[in-house]
């Protein structure tokens, strides 16, 4: 397998980072993921975008993101599979450890990489899947996407131990997101999530899919809601780059109902936007 790492194909067993990488000492880094549908990166320039803000957000020095896309389109070459995740971190470069950004000149590690990933099953699909609630301590700029994911990674471990498939934040009493994905429910026949505010990731696959629930004519509102109006929808779903759009059916415990026709029509018109057909009984 092959990686990209500073301007460089090399094999994985040569890709070394130095252990005065900012990104392993202070997680001060950020990362993308972006999904490969066949050979199309999906929404590459929304991701990277996003990627755009986050290094400003952290006042990191100019990066080529530019040449980003060229090396992808050189990795995508190595593809022999038909959906894949693609990588991408970049981190404030390689320093002597001390909590002050670096001197100027001190050149970022851009690391970018595909893995083949399994499409999400029909099972689950049909089945949805289950979700715990739990609070949400995590900083107060999760908007930037930066590696310093432990609280995620414990929140998800936890839900698994449970026996369920994600974990739901919860802050001053109402849903922010999961630990790697955006919550949507349906409630009185209306479409809700979360707005944009800094305590919520602005995920891709939520833009896409409030874009395609407008051009759907479905109702929706960006207001939160809290557990209790989660355990009471019709539907939930979550959304992300790993999963698209994933149909929840039981929230701590509660059984919501089989998916429902909202996540049904917007899976559909997902699978329309990349290509894949479709995946529902
Ligand atoms: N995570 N919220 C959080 C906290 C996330 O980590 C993610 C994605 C999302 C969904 O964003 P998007 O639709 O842009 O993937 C929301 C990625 C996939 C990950 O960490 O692997």
């Amino acid at each position: 397998m092959r990686v990209y790492l500073n301007g460089e194909f090399v094999d994985i067993s040569q890709a070394r980072i130095p252990i005065d990488d900012r990104g392993f000492l202070f997680g001060d880094a950020v990362y993308e993921v972006i999904h490969l549908y066949g050979d199309l990166l999906f929404a590459w320039d929304l991701h990277i975008e996003r990627l755009r803000f986050g290094l400003q957000a952290l006042e990191f020095p100019p990066v080529d993101l530019d040449a980003l896309r060229q090396a992808a389109d050189e990795l995508k070459r190595d593809r022999n599979f038909e959906e894949g995740s693609l990588y991408i971190q970049i981190s404030r470069g390689v320093h002597p450890r001390s909590h002050l950004f670096p001197p100027e000149g001190t050149a970022p590690t851009v690391v970018m990489w595909i893995r083949p990933v399994e499409p999400v099953s029909r099972e689950l699909l049909a089945e949805g899947v289950r979700v715990i609630t739990v609070p949400d301590d995590r900083w107060a700029k999760v908007w930037i996407k930066t590696v310093g994911l432990l609280p995620n990674v414990l929140a998800k471990q936890k839900a698994h131990r449970q026996g369920a498939y994600e974990a739901i934040f919860v802050r001053d009493g109402v849903v922010t997101e999961a630990s790697s994905a955006n919550v949507f429910i349906v409630r009185g026949g209306v479409l809700r999530t979360a707005p944009e505010t800094n305590y919520i990731l602005p995920g891709i696959t939520r833009e896409v899919t409030l874009r395609l629930a407008r051009a759907l004519n479905l109702p929706m509102e960006l207001r939160p809601f809290t557990p209790d109006e989660m355990y009471t929808a019709e539907e939930a779903f979550l959304t992300g780059t790993n999963i698209g759009i994933l149909p929840v059916t039981t929230v701590d415990g509660r059984y919501l109902g089989k998916p429902g026709p909202v996540t049904r029509r917007l899976l559909e018109a997902f699978w329309a936007e990349t290509k894949v057909s479709s995946r529902l009984g």
